[in-house]
């Protein structure tokens, strides 16, 4: 049992959640070695318990009780892998910072990441959800990743293939929900490096700044830059980034919304069905600044919904339900939750 020693009953996860709930688990362990995770396993009665794998808590909205074992990812450790002719492979513990890791690499000289500046979190969770931003996700560098699987016990390698990487999905949204640990992922970050520009307000801010050929630190600027103009800071008010996922429709869809909403923003996708931008279908169905009790949409970017003072999951999930129904209503276009709900 020693290496359970560290399992508390009743703890706040206030402090460790970016929305600021005041939620209690009702059992916590800070997770610092793999020992940990077989011993829980060994443990019948902790075994059957439910789970919820925590890194930074940036993308959880949580209920007042957290009826489950919270484990705490707090592994720690980055290193230079391998390279070869083409890549380095870049390896991070999943308790590392994403952005502070982020920002190491970019200092070693190993661009690839910087689309993904100021992303918060750990590292450890950015394949859940295949975190994206500014044209890139981390399908799109990642390698591969190694997890605990709780049903198995076993320690396994996972490919990008295996991860059944989509737009704000992976497996472990899916089928392995809750059932493997990630214990930390490998990246192969190009030798032969083209900065990725596709954004607009990349592009204009580069512009701005007089910088003609950006470099992966030029472009790191920019986009942390572009965030801290867009997005609320979770130390100050809380929130979880983009609450909904942008929908995506047909093009025959998208005609007939154009039809009646000329301004619609759309984007085409590989595919050729279309992104809507959820922001402006929210924003369009008034919801843009308002609160529903102690839950609100952020002034400057009605996709992010915010914490005005003590507000729960409960509140939370109204103020979804009720933004849902008026842009359903609206526009019959169906918006899809992001965050994950505990
Ligand atoms: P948590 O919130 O702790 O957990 C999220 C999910 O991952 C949970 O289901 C949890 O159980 C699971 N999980 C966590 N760690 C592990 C692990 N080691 N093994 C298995 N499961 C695990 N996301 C984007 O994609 N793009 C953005 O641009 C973006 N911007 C944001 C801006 C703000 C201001 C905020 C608050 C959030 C933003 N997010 C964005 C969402 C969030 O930052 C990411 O989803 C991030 O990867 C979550 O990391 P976390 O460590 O906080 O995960
Ligand atoms: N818009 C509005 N009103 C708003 C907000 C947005 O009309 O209040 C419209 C504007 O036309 C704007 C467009 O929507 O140009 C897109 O907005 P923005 O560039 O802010 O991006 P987003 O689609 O809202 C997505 C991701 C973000 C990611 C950014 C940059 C999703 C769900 N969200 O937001 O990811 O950082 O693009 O790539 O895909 C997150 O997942 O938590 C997240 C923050």
């Amino acid at each position: 049992m020693s290496k359970l020693n560290t399992l508390s009953h009743d703890v706040s996860l206030q402090k460790l959640n970016t929305f600021g709930i005041a939620a209690q688990a009702k059992l916590f362990l800070p997770i610092i070695d793999l020992a940990q995770l077989s011993a829980l396993r060994d443990d019948v009665s902790l075994r059957q318990m439910p789970r919820l794998i925590l890194g930074g808590g940036s993308n959880l909205v949580l209920s007042d009780r957290v009826d489950a074992l919270v484990l705490h990812m707090c592994l720690h450790g980055r290193q230079l892998t391998a390279e070869d002719d083409d890549f380095y492979y870049v390896t991070a513990a999943a308790g590392e910072n994403w952005h502070a890791f982020v920002q190491w690499t970019l200092s070693q000289g190993w661009p690839g990441l910087e689309n993904l500046s100021l992303i918060p979190g750990t590292v450890g969770a950015a394949p859940i959800q295949n975190i994206g931003a500014y044209g890139v996700e981390i399908q799109d560098v990642f390698h591969e990743l190694q997890a605990f699987d709780f049903e198995t016990g076993e320690v396994v390698v996972m490919n990008k293939k295996a991860c059944a990487f989509a737009y704000r999905d992976s497996i472990f949204k899916q089928q392995l929900r809750d059932r493997m640990v990630i214990l930390n992922v490998s990246f192969a970050l190009p030798k032969c490096w083209m900065p990725k520009l596709a954004y607009a307000d990349v592009d204009k801010w580069l512009l701005q700044a007089n910088i003609e050929k950006p470099d992966a630190s030029d472009v790191s600027r920019a986009i942390i830059a572009i965030r801290q103009a867009k997005l609320p800071d979770p130390q100050v008010i809380g929130n979880a980034g983009s609450f909904f996922k942008n929908p995506v429709v047909s093009a025959t869809i998208r005609h007939a919304l154009l039809g009646n909403h000329p301004t619609l923003v759309s984007y085409l996708q590989p595919s050729g069905d279309y992104k809507l931008a959820a922001g402006w279908l929210i924003e369009q169905a008034g919801w843009k600044g308002r609160n529903l009790g102690a839950a609100g949409v952020y002034e400057k970017q009605a996709l992010v919904l915010v914490n005005r003072g003590h507000a729960t999951g409960a509140d939370v999930r109204a103020l979804a339900d009720q933004i849902r129904a008026d842009v359903f209503k609206q526009f019959a276009v169906e918006l899809d939750i992001e965050p994950n709900f505990y």
